[in-house]
């Protein structure tokens, strides 16, 4: 009986065409676009704070709000190029206005630190559609965010136990928590740094 000759080429395996866009990339893209919008939303919003406290004379304050609005200005944008890297379009929606008068010190701490609370849960949220959808680079993303997220629901949640302790019913001490939150000093997440070298 002949031997069947063995062809001395390998044959390479045939890997089924890789597709340049998932069905779901659009719950990823759907998810992140209206992240951005409430990103920009969350930096309005305090901003808005940030002119409240500068009215009222409490620059430390209005310093730290500003700061905190410029970071999420910060994730917006990590969110936005994000997008891109993930070949996927940005789509901007509109954001709506924030209100502009508050209670007290004590109402914008308290909703700040809900605020943050909210978008934690966003954030959450998006997670599971990546883990859901499988998709490694979302979730590495998302990662970033979550321990974002926790830095700030610490930071606002320590600012209103702190001002509920001692500045509430204190002026001596309201004028010393002023001056450490005017310390807050503004760095550009490395994300941000890296993406725009
Ligand atoms: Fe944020």
């Amino acid at each position: 009986m002949a031997k069947e000759k063995k062809s001395s080429k390998t044959k390479t395996p045939t890997m089924p065409e890789r597709k340049t866009r998932r069905i779901t990339d659009d719950k990823i893209l759907n998810a992140i676009n209206d992240q951005i919008v409430l990103e920009q939303y969350s930096a309005q919003y305090y901003l808005a704070m940030s002119a409240w406290f500068e009215d009222k004379g409490l620059e430390g304050f209005a310093r730290w709000y500003y700061i905190q609005h410029q970071e999420e200005l910060d994730h917006a944008m990590i969110f936005y190029n994000a997008l891109h890297q993930f070949g996927l379009k940005p789509v901007l929606g509109a954001i709506d206005a924030p209100p502009s008068d508050y209670e007290s010190i004590e109402d914008i701490l308290e909703q700040t630190y809900k605020h943050e609370q909210y978008i934690t849960d966003s954030i959450h949220n998006i997670a599971q559609i990546a883990q859901e959808c499988q998709d490694f680079k979302a979730i590495t993303l998302l990662d970033w965010f979550i321990d974002e997220q926790n830095e700030e629901e610490d930071n606002t949640s320590s600012n209103l136990e702190r001002y509920r302790l001692f500045a509430k019913e204190n002026g001596q001490a309201l004028y010393s928590l002023d001056n450490e939150l005017g310390q807050r000093t503004y760095t550009k997440p490395q994300k941000l740094v890296d993406y725009e070298a």
